[in-house]
């Protein structure tokens, strides 16, 4: 998926008024495309990743997905595009902790009405990519933190996504544990062209993307320029 965002402007209300968080950001990713954001804490790098996940809306400016603008498109179609088209894996892996491995990688097949028989075949073939098929059927809390993280990211390609937003998916994890996890991320970004958005505070992780921004005093800066 193709990514854009012109001139956009985030704000949030404070209780001791607004406060500016994004200042005239423009990015364009292409198709396939594999970034990383580095930056303070609180510099945005989050909202940035949620404007492009159609979690938030910006201040000002636009937001297109592939060549459709999504800025001020309705909630119902924002929810559609998360769901089919955008894969999400966060730094505390937001597993299901009462399901299997392979029901955590099923769920959003099933939001999305996929076809029981499809849904496993998928399932399974994801645990492969990410190594775990052998653990399909534990229940998810008793993998470690880097194969939670794998299972995270086997869901967030469950339903065939053009974009993978991933945002700290090494911060709770050791130094071995977080290359697997990118090794994985970067083998996908490699065969599928999955557009990858990566966060991160560890400059060896944001080195696995082919380009690297900073993000700080609202301005987002092309460090590989
Ligand atoms: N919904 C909201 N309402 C008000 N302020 C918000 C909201 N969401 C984020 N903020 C503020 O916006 C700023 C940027 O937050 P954001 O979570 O994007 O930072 P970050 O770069 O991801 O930080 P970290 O590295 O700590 O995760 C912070 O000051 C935060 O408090
Ligand atoms: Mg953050």
């Amino acid at each position: 998926m193709k990514l854009e965002l012109q001139g956009v402007h985030k704000y949030f209300d404070t209780p001791s008024g607004p406060i500016k968080i994004l200042e005239n950001v423009n990015l364009q990713v292409a198709q396939g495309g594999f970034i990383s954001v580095m930056g303070p804490s609180g510099s945005g790098k989050t909202t940035l990743l949620h404007l492009l996940g159609c979690l938030e809306q910006p201040s000002f400016g636009k937001v297109f997905l592939e060549d459709t603008e999504v800025t001020d498109a309705e909630e119902t179609v924002r929810e559609r595009i998360r769901l089919h088209h955008i894969g999400f894996v966060f730094q505390n892996y937001n597993l299901l902790p009462t399901l299997t491995v392979l029901e955590n990688v099923m769920l959003p097949m099933q939001l999305a009405n996929v076809k029981s028989s499809e849904q496993i075949t998928r399932a399974q073939s994801l645990l492969r990519l990410v190594d775990l098929e052998n653990r399909a059927h534990d229940p998810v809390t008793r993998l470690s933190g880097g194969q939670q993280q794998r299972v995270a990211i086997a869901r967030a390609l469950s339903n065939l996504p053009g974009l993978i937003l991933a945002d700290e998916p090494t911060g709770n994890l050791d130094g071995r544990s977080s290359k697997e996890v990118m090794d994985v991320l970067r083998s996908i970004n490699d065969h599928q062209q999955i557009t990858t958005v990566l966060v991160t505070h560890d400059p060896k992780v944001a080195a696995f993307a082919r380009r690297t921004f900073h993000l700080e005093n609202g301005r987002l800066q092309d460090l590989t320029r």
